[in-house]
């Protein structure tokens, strides 16, 4: 490594403080790395040093490579390393609390990933069309019945995804707020208005103490659900989790509970956040809503671009197995790196005018899914649940402008549309 990879301190900052991630200023950060270090070194005081990827070809280059860049070797998501200590005393030397298929690696990663691929395949998820427009037509309605304001995230955005998700699960209506305030915990972990203690900042006890109370909340909940479907499986994907197989015997409690919580909270908080992203795009860009409104082909093209603008999930991290090069630079065995997908999405060599919301971009290639061996198991289910929405709302709505501010919530991992206030008019 040379001083010249070096970040300089204050960019490296601003690219991972969760803050920057709630007012946007993060993709100044971005922009400037960039033009100037798109692979550079951050040596910041209390984390490993790591690489900061910024540029589209290099997060494709490192996620295509899944033998070279692993994902199970460091912690997959960014933290200090008081952090990781906590983390590897509690767990005996794992940097992980949970071990789902983000935290794995070949050769046991394909084989869980199996387990539920073909049920997440666009000809299977299809069987649930019917079933996921009757309940896009009841937000819909409910929406109507709000009388031409509300707060679109709050009151509609958070609930779809997680009704579609725990249905899917098999988790019964009634424990959907249990689900959703969970998954905020987890995931609002950075942000004091979401996290458990609802305090400002959060030393590593604190959030490391928040995120096991959440897991093991989590656990204790899906375990009533694992004994359930084994004792009688249903056609749902709990059932799959709960009867799989692995060499022929039976995945053990930790890993089925790991696996329900992976689908549980991948499953819903990232399309909450593209789906208000959507109509946030919509508000601020009122030709591109009139363009889409006019040509319902365009929908697909609509669900991309906002998945595209919000990026929800902002990082995850990769550890290099053996020295390599990437984008010129020298990368050797053990290091880290930091996946800045935000970045890759606005790269202005793959995007034109990238800061734009446009309905109509052809192509979008953008990242938000990630790619290679661990691109997002549910990518179909996400965009199947945005299009069948928009269908449904679009053509029903004359009008839609923003009635306030709308915000962003903070956090480096996965993050997005915090509150939306909405005016609008159904025909
Ligand atoms: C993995 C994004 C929706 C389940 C991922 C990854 C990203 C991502 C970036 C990591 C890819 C990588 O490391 O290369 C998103 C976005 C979504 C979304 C932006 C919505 C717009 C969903 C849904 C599910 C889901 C609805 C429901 C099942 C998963 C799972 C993984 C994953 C299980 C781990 C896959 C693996 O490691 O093999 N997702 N996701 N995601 N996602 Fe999603």
């Amino acid at each position: 490594m040379s001083g010249a990879d070096r970040i300089p301190d204050e960019i490296a900052m601003k690219a991972i403080d969760p803050k920057n991630y709630g007012d946007d200023s993060v993709h100044e950060a971005f922009r400037w790395l960039r033009a100037n270090q798109p692979l550079g070194r951050a040596e910041l005081e209390g984390v490993y040093p790591f690489w900061l990827v910024t540029k589209h070809a290099d997060i494709l280059e490192v996620s295509r490579q899944n033998d070279l860049f692993h994902s199970g070797d460091m912690p997959t998501t960014f933290t200090t390393v008081e952090g990781d200590q906590m983390v590897r005393n509690m767990t005996g030397g794992s940097p992980h609390l949970v071990r789902t298929l983000v935290q794995m690696d070949a050769p046991d990663h394909p084989k869980y990933r199996i387990m539920t691929q073909s049920w997440f395949l666009p000809q299977n998820i299809r069987k649930l069309e019917d079933r996921i427009r009757q309940i896009a037509r009841e937000h819909v309605d409910r929406m109507a019945a709000l009388g031409g304001e509300c707060d679109f995230v709050n009151q509609v955005a958070l609930h779809y995804p997680l009704h579609v998700i725990m249905e899917i699960l098999g988790v019964p209506p009634q424990d959907e707020p249990r689900m959703l305030k969970l998954t905020q915990e987890l995931f609002g972990a950075q942000d004091p208005e979401l996290n458990r203690q609802r305090q400002e900042a959060m030393n590593n006890a604190d959030a490391f103490a928040q995120i096991q109370a959440v897991i093991a909340d989590f656990f204790m909940y899906f375990k009533a659900i694992t004994d359930d479907r084994k004792a009688s499986p249903r056609e749902d994907v709990a059932s799959v989790i709960a009867n799989a197989k692995l060499d022929g015997q039976p995945i053990n409690d930790f890993e089925a509970m790991s696996y329900y919580v992976i689908v549980a909270t991948a499953g819903h908080d990232t399309t909450s956040s593209s789906t208000a992203g959507a109509v946030w795009g919509l508000c601020a860009n009122p030709g591109e809503f009139a363009k889409v409104k006019a040509d319902p082909s365009l929908i697909p093209g609509l669900i991309d671009e906002s998945i595209r603008w919000i990026t929800p999930v902002k990082h995850f991290m990769r550890s290099a197995t053996a020295d390599t090069e990437l984008g010129g630079r020298k990368i050797a065995k053990g290091d880290w790196l930091w996946l800045a997908y935000p970045s890759g999405n606005r790269d202005e060599e793959v995007f034109e005018d990238p800061d734009a919301f446009r309905v109509d971009r052809k192509p979008n290639k953008h990242l938000a899914f990630g790619y290679g061996a661990h691109l997002c198991l549910g990518q179909h289910l996400a965009k199947m649940e945005m299009r069948i929405l928009f269908e449904e709302l679009l053509p029903r709505l004359e009008s839609l402008e923003f009635a306030g501010e709308p915000r962003l919530s903070q956090g480096n991992f996965v993050s997005g549309p915090k509150s939306l206030p909405i005016r609008y008019r159904f025909r």
